[in-house]
């Protein structure tokens, strides 16, 4: 076959641990080809290997047949290799345009002078903008922007690089249905004008969908890698963990409690208008809307991140008319963010000072904290969360999956008892998200409430009680589990009306 890029033998160790084994990858010129694996399976660690940011520790990659050096980000670069990282990195006080020619900025006539051609970035942005059919100003701040939003800030300045090998690390993760097909039609583009894309995922409905080849990565070891329509999706789940899955939505019937949280006429600086419901103990609540709807405004609202708004908001019965997230936390709410920021993270502190962060007093004596204690819960979590990691490991060191579990560890260990989950399974592969949702269910069968903010419409209505949906900060609707299919919810989501 003719190879664009072949990556021979690589081999990785960090530590003791080896995280890539001999690997071989190989991909052609106008292919997608897709990348998968169970949560630290070692996928994003080769890809930064390509991307410049990581060294292997040997093995050979080769462009267009010839062996190529990339020792730095600078030097993949000009190999025209461009990645989309699976973590958001922006400034995030910086605009659009900024961030898409951040070190690479156009220059006004380069021969005689240094300055910076601004009009041409801003336009060059702007067109970008268009072509993705996102309705945004070139000089918006990009931290005034949503999740999605800013996934596509990312796409936008790998696309714009103009290389010829994109690398694709979870872009779906924190994008809606709309959103994904919009980086489909993109990605078809693309490989028409015969860009290569490696494209990293634990959507395996997606991957079916736009995947030329597939290569299966377990434990650092290459398993399968063959034509897409070799495969079938169990085959492929099959492959990447080793045994085969049961159930996907292992939703259980609990019996419902005393109201926990009710919001009545809630408004708030024109992002939300209006918006009521109510929670009770043992429900499991999904919000769900395009990005920019209001779903991430209005937990924040409630949480007291932002603020003051208008209405009311009767946590247990007792009314609020404003709240701090000190008083959120006090009365037992909590914001579990999504994937692609290490937002709610030390990401430079071990697993077990994050987990009991939110809850000191739990392992502490006399005011000290005691690190065997603190250790030992941290131990139990990582059991029952099944984070590939020990207790002392860097965040940091931790692939996207894992560290997503750890925030949720930190909740559980905190005693929360009205849960705001983001995202709660975006980044986690096929295997994990049933621990996901095992947790959710242990979480509302002891008496806790959940409100999920998802955009996977499977997800929400394999796991929900009720589904809020959201449109332009309204709620445009509220059914019970059964009432409704993903359809009907992308109808409201878009702004249809019953
Ligand atoms: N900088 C690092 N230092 C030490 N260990 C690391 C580092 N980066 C990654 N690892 C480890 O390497 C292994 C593979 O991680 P990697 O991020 O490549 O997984 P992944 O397949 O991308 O998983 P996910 O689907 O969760 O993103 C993990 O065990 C991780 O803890
Ligand atoms: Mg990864």
């Amino acid at each position: 076959m003719n190879n664009f890029l072949e990556m021979r033998k690589i081999t990785k160790q960090f530590n003791d641990n080896v995280v890539l084994d001999q690997v071989d990858f190989c991909a052609g010129k106008g292919q997608v080809h897709a990348l998968i694996g169970e949560n630290g399976a070692g996928k994003s660690t080769l890809m930064k290997i390509l991307a410049g940011l990581h060294m292997p520790d040997s093995g050979d990659i080769l462009i267009e047949g010839s062996k190529v050096a990339i020792n730095s980000p600078k030097q993949a670069q000009e190999l025209g290799i461009a990645m989309i990282y699976q973590e958001i990195r922006l400034f995030p006080d910086l605009n659009i345009t900024e961030n898409v020619y951040i070190r690479r900025e156009p220059m006004k006539n380069p021969r005689w002078c240094k300055l910076i051609d601004w009009e041409k970035a801003y336009e060059d942005t702007q067109k970008y903008l268009d072509y993705f059919g996102l309705k945004l100003n070139p000089r918006r701040p990009v931290n005034t922007l949503g999740m999605g939003q800013q996934k596509f800030v990312e796409i936008i300045k790998a696309v714009s690089q103009n290389a010829n090998i994109i690398i694709m690390d979870e872009p779906t993760a924190a994008l809606t249905d709309h959103e994904i097909d919009i980086l489909f039609k993109v990605i078809g583009d693309l490989k028409k004008l015969g860009v290569t894309i490696i494209y990293i995922s634990h959507r395996l409905e997606e991957i079916k969908r736009i995947a030329d080849q597939v290569t299966v990565i377990r434990d650092g070891k290459v398993i399968q890698s063959c034509s897409i329509d070799e495969v079938d999706i169990n085959g492929i789940i099959k492959a990447m963990a080793g045994k085969e899955l049961e159930d996907r939505y292992p939703k259980l019937k609990v019996k419902l409690g005393k109201e926990q949280l009710r919001v009545e006429g809630l408004s708030y600086g024109g992002k939300l208008k209006d918006i009521s419901f109510s929670i009770k103990k043992g429900e499991i609540l999904g919000i769900t809307g395009l990005s920019g709807s209001g779903r991430r405004t209005l937990t924040k609202v409630l949480c007291g991140f932002e603020g003051p708004y208008e209405g009311s908001l009767y946590i247990n019965g007792k009314l609020f008319k404003s709240i701090t997230p000190h008083m959120a936390k006090l009365n037992g709410l909590c914001f579990v963010t999504g994937i692609g920021t290490s937002e709610g993270l030390i990401t430079n502190a071990p697993i077990q000072e994050n987990v009991t962060i939110t809850n000191m007093e739990r392992v502490s004596k006399l005011g000290f904290i005691e690190r065997t204690t603190e250790a030992e819960a941290a131990k139990d979590l990582i059991e029952r969360l099944e984070i590939m990691a020990s207790e002392n490991e860097i965040v940091n060191n931790l692939s996207g999956g894992n560290q997503k579990k750890v925030i949720f560890a930190k909740w559980l260990f905190a005693n929360a008892k009205i849960l705001f989950i983001e995202e709660p399974t975006a980044g986690i592969d096929i295997g994990s998200k049933v621990d996901i949702y095992n947790i959710i269910n242990e979480l509302v069968t002891s008496g806790a409430s959940v409100v999920m903010i998802s955009s996977d419409l499977s997800e929400i209505v394999g796991m929900c009680d009720r589904v809020m949906v959201m449109y332009n900060g309204e709620a445009r609707g509220i059914f019970n589990k059964g009432e409704v299919s993903q359809e009907d919810i992308l109808y409201y989501a878009s702004g249809g009306r019953g």
